[in-house]
């Protein structure tokens, strides 16, 4: 079964950045896609801390992000850069950990003061992990999502951006499905020979029909 999965890089309970996540996540599944989460917040702390792979969290959370065919990566934005969280995950990724797969990077942060830090910061982790088709950045800042008395509102703009975003997601998957097909047709997979792996003396008598 083919999924995306986001990731809740923010270590708060009632987070921005989580909450423009929850956004693309429902445009995700209303245009069809499968999207399944990851809060790193609620990954044992100490197995996230000690790189402990053999903890069954730790493994599903990873195994969830080797499967995917996209993720979506949100983050705020702490003294300049992504959150230590993240970074704490990210870091137990193998080196090719998101190669092949369309990359979305949400962030938010208190000002557009450090709006580049994806660029600077976030993008060299992916480009590292092997991610080659990183889509647009979405970035809003605190204003862009007023707090009310029942949580967060998106501004309209903010809000468009976003689906905008998905949509492109969407595209990408679209384009990478066919370009599949494509190369499937061109090449179809090869019949595996039975005597692949036989002796020689072996493939002697088959040949010979003894
Ligand atoms: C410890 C800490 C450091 C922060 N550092 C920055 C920063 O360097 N630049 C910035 O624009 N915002 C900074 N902020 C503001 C947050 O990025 C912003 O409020 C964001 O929307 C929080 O996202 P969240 O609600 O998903 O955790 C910081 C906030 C905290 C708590």
């Amino acid at each position: 079964m083919s999924y995306v999965v986001s990731i809740s890089g923010s270590p708060a309970v009632q987070s921005r950045s989580t909450h423009l996540l929850s956004l693309a996540e429902g445009a995700l599944r209303g245009r069809g896609l499968n999207v399944r989460r990851i809060d790193a917040r609620a990954l044992p702390p100490a197995a996230l801390m000690h790189a402990d792979f053999a903890h069954p969290a730790i493994r599903q959370a990873l195994e969830l992000i080797e499967h995917a065919q996209a993720v979506v990566i949100a983050t705020p934005l702490y003294k300049a850069s992504y959150s230590g969280l993240l970074k704490t995950l990210l870091d137990l990724l193998p080196q090719s950990g998101l190669a092949g797969k369309i990359v979305l990077p949400i962030a938010t942060g208190g000002s557009l003061a450090h709006l580049l830090a994806l660029d600077y910061a976030l993008k060299p982790v992916l480009s590292s992990l092997g991610a080659r088709h990183h889509l647009p950045n979405v970035f809003a800042s605190d204003a862009d999502l007023p707090k009310g008395e029942a949580g967060y509102t998106v501004l309209a703009e903010t809000g468009q951006r976003v689906i905008a975003s998905v949509d492109a997601l969407v595209h990408a998957l679209n384009d990478q499905a066919q370009l599949r097909e494509l190369r499937l047709k061109a090449s179809p997979p090869q019949a595996v020979n039975p005597l692949r792996h036989a002796p020689a003396a072996v493939v002697e008598l088959v040949r010979c029909g003894t």
